[in-house]
């Protein structure tokens, strides 16, 4: 089963129907209680119902801790702002998906295999043909990535999996590279295997034919750190997709194509694209930050200051926290002056200060400056869902990993509450 591997800790009571029920309760090794409900429709006849998953576990997870209360996100233990300090994309994409530091050796072989796994098939090139010139690179990245398994045939649920990951790490950022390009009308440019991971995709972005570009190290260390802080979330919308894919044991790149879609949606990854675009209307509208504050708390207007709230952080989102100070220094090093940057932290002071956002407790997410940065290194709005997605990357793969290897793990199928109608007859046309 797949509970094998969590500890009893206590039993919880329901009463049911004047039926008493026993439900075994498990606590995980941050002290979290979740309650098992695997027995209770056979037991009770019951289900639970829990709209938006945000009281349910579907899963027993090593991978990412969040405490929300606290605002504390840790990678396989090691918190987010050591790594955010210490560490670099590839060595925390292998701690997430082995569950280590890699040594030296692990770290230089890691490396080398993925330099030597970042060209993509010359047939794939063709499909960016097809797609128009303003095709949203989101679409474009999902649809590439799911084309893998038809250039890996072989890549199945129970393949050589490591080669598989090591295969997709490597090209997604060449596949997200080559859609800039097209998007653009330059020519695509190869991966290097000279150049780090954060080095090399901004060179196949931003180098032309006809100069020599050098990725500037600020720009570089500020991608890196980007990827670093979205490179995984616990039990999120697109990597419960993932999850979900792979319980039916589909192939690996047909789960992270389905993650790719969850992730592009505007309440999701899609998030930071839509930030800039509100900082800019709000610029375009002289400015007044304070007439959006109203309107996002007016039920009426539909308006949502985007880049706030999040479902399990109540208090700030560390790696906000991380962007919010990293994109003052990215900035002035590049000598950059945004407004929308003076937009956003007048947002910010005046939402953390009123009662609405209090009540609600709606603090900054990572998307809140995440775009500002993207901006100031020259990323273009649309590319910004495909920069998180490069990210979390890992993440996705580490939870398929995770999932794939849990023993007695089950396809994901969840039961419904059925509201419509109760059985009728079938009505000729002629009488209807
Ligand atoms: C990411 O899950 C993850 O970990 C995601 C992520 C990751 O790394 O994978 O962290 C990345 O997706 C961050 C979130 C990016 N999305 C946005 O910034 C979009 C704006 N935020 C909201 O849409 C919202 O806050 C969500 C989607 C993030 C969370 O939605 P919930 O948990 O379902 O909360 P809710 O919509 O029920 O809101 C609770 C209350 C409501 O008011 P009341 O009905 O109680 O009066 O807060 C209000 C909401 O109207 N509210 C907002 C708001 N977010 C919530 N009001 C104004 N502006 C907002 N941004």
């Amino acid at each position: 089963m797949a509970n094998d591997h969590l500890t009893l800790t206590e039993t919880a009571k329901l009463l049911l129907h004047s039926k008493e029920y026993d439900l075994p309760a498990y606590t995980g090794s941050e002290g979290e209680v979740g309650l098992d409900i695997t027995q209770l429709r056979s037991k009770t006849g019951a289900i639970t119902f829990d709209s938006g998953y945000g009281n349910t576990g579907s899963c027993a997870s090593a991978i990412t801790f969040i405490d929300g209360e606290k605002g504390i996100l840790r990678y396989r233990g090691y918190p987010i702002e050591e790594l955010a300090k210490n560490s670099n994309f590839i060595e925390v994409s292998f701690l997430l998906i082995f569950g280590h530091l890699p040594s030296k050796t692990e770290l230089e072989r890691f490396h080398f295999n993925l330099t030597h796994h970042s060209l993509i098939h010359e047939e794939m090139k063709k499909f960016y043909e097809g797609f128009p010139s303003s095709a949203h690179p989101m679409g474009i990245l999902s649809s590439m990535v799911s084309s893998l398994s038809a250039f890996y045939p072989e890549a199945g649920y129970n393949a050589d999996v490591e080669l598989n990951i090591t295969r997709l790490i490597a090209k997604l950022k060449t596949i997200a590279a080559f859609s800039y390009k097209k998007s653009i009308g330059q020519p695509y440019v190869y991966p290097r295997n000279d150049l780090s991971y954060s080095g090399d995709l901004l060179h196949m972005m931003f180098a032309v034919p006809s100069e020599n570009y050098e990725v500037p190290k600020v720009v570089e260390e500020a991608l890196d750190l980007l990827l670093i802080l979205h490179a995984d979330h616990e039990q999120n919308c697109s990597t419960s997709t993932v999850r979900m894919v792979g319980s039916s044991e589909a192939n690996l790149f047909a789960s992270i194509s389905a993650g790719i879609c969850a992730l592009w949606g505007p309440l999701h990854g899609g998030a930071n694209q839509q930030v800039i675009e509100m900082l800019e209307k709000i610029k375009a509208d002289g400015s007044d930050y304070k007439k959006y504050i109203s309107m996002a708390k007016d039920k009426e207007s539909k308006f949502k200051l985007m880049g706030f709230g999040h479902r399990v952080y109540k208090n700030f989102d560390p790696r906000a926290q991380i962007l919010k100070a990293s994109a003052d220094k990215v900035l002035s090093q590049l000598g950059v002056k945004d407004p929308l940057l003076d937009i956003a932290r007048n947002l910010e002071e005046v939402a953390l200060k009123d009662p609405f956002f209090i009540e609600r407790k709606l603090y900054p997410n990572v998307d809140f400056y995440s775009g500002i940065i993207y901006r100031a290194i020259g990323i273009p709005t649309n590319m910004f869902t495909v920069m998180f997605a490069l990210g979390r990357l890992p993440g996705w793969i580490a939870h398929w990993k995770e999932m794939r290897e849990t023993p007695g793990a089950r396809i994901y199928r969840p039961r419904q509450i059925y509201t419509g109608e109760t059985k009728r007859s079938f009505i000729q046309l002629e009488k209807r």
